[in-house]
C-alpha cells in the first residue's frame, strides 16, 4: 500500500513496495549512485541480470523491498531479508539506500522506520544491519536509530574493488528500537504495524 511521507525539508515522497516491475526505476537508482557508495554495496547493482535474479528472491516470501518514490524516480531503497533456515526465523537483515541528492535530508531514518514496522509484521524480533568499515554514514544511521550492539569481524567481506574490508554486525530488538526513535517521532503505535 502506497503512503505519502513529507522529509523535514517537506519534499513529499511515496513510499511503496517495490515488485519486479519496478526494475527499470530500480536499475536508474542503483546506476546513479556514486561509486564510492556502490563500491561497499555485497552485489554490483548495476548488473541488471544480478538484480533481476535478487528480486526474484522476493517470489519466495523471505525477501521485502520498499522504495520512496519522487513521481516515477526511486530516491530511497529499503529491504528487510529473512533467513531461510528456522533456526533464525526470528531474525531480519535490513538495508537501506538513499540516492546522491536525497542523503542526509531524513529519508535513510523514514525508511528504517518503515522497516522496524515491516519487521513486526514479519514477526521478526531481531533485526540487524551488515555494513563494511567504511560505511560510517550507515553505521551513525543505525546508532541514531537505536543500534548499540556491535560485533566486528575483521577482514572478512569483500568490497566491488576486490579489497579485504571488516564486517560491522549492528544488532537490535525490534520493539526496543521502536521505543527508542519515538524521540524524532512521537509515540509510536507498534499495535498498528501488525
Ligand atoms: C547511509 C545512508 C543510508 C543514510 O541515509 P540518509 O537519508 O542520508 O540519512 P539521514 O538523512 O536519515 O541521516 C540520519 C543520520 O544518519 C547519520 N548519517 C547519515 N549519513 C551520514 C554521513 N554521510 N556521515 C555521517 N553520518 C551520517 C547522521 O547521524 C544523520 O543525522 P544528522 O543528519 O542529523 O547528523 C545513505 O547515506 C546511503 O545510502 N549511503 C550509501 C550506501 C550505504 O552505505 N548504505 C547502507 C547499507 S546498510
Amino acid at each position: 500500500m502506497a503512503k505519502s511521507i513529507k522529509l523535514p525539508d517537506a519534499t513529499e515522497l511515496t513510499i511503496r513496495d517495490i515488485s519486479k516491475k519496478d526494475i527499470d526505476a530500480l536499475m536508474n537508482f542503483f546506476c546513479g549512485l556514486n561509486a564510492e557508495d556502490r563500491r561497499y554495496l555485497r552485489i554490483d547493482v548495476t548488473n541488471r541480470k544480478t538484480v533481476e535474479q535478487r528480486l526474484n528472491l522476493m517470489d519466495f516470501g523471505y525477501h521485502f523491498r520498499i522504495g520512496a518514490f519522487q513521481g516515477d524516480t526511486l530516491v530511497a531503497e529499503g529491504s528487510l531479508e529473512l533467513p531461510f533456515e528456522e533456526w533464525r526465523r526470528n531474525q531480519g537483515e535490513i538495508r537501506v539506500l538513499v540516492s546522491g541528492p536525497f542523503q542526509r535530508r531524513g529519508a535513510g531514518m523514514l525508511l528504517m522506520k518503515e522497516l522496524y514496522c515491516l519487521s513486526l509484521r514479519q514477526k521478526v524480533d531481531t533485526v540487524v544491519i551488515w555494513t563494511m568499515k567504511p560505511q560510517v554514514g550507515a553505521q551513525n544511521l543505525a546508532r541514531k536509530m537505536g543500534f548499540h550492539d556491535v560485533s566486528i569481524l575483521p577482514d572478512y567481506v569483500r568490497d566491488q574493488d576486490g579489497v579485504m574490508q571488516d564486517l560491522f554486525i549492528m544488532k537490535g530488538g525490534v520493539k526496543a528500537l521502536m521505543k527508542e526513535i519515538e524521540k524524532y517521532y512521537g509515540e509510536l503505535d507498534w499495535q498498528s504495524c501488525l
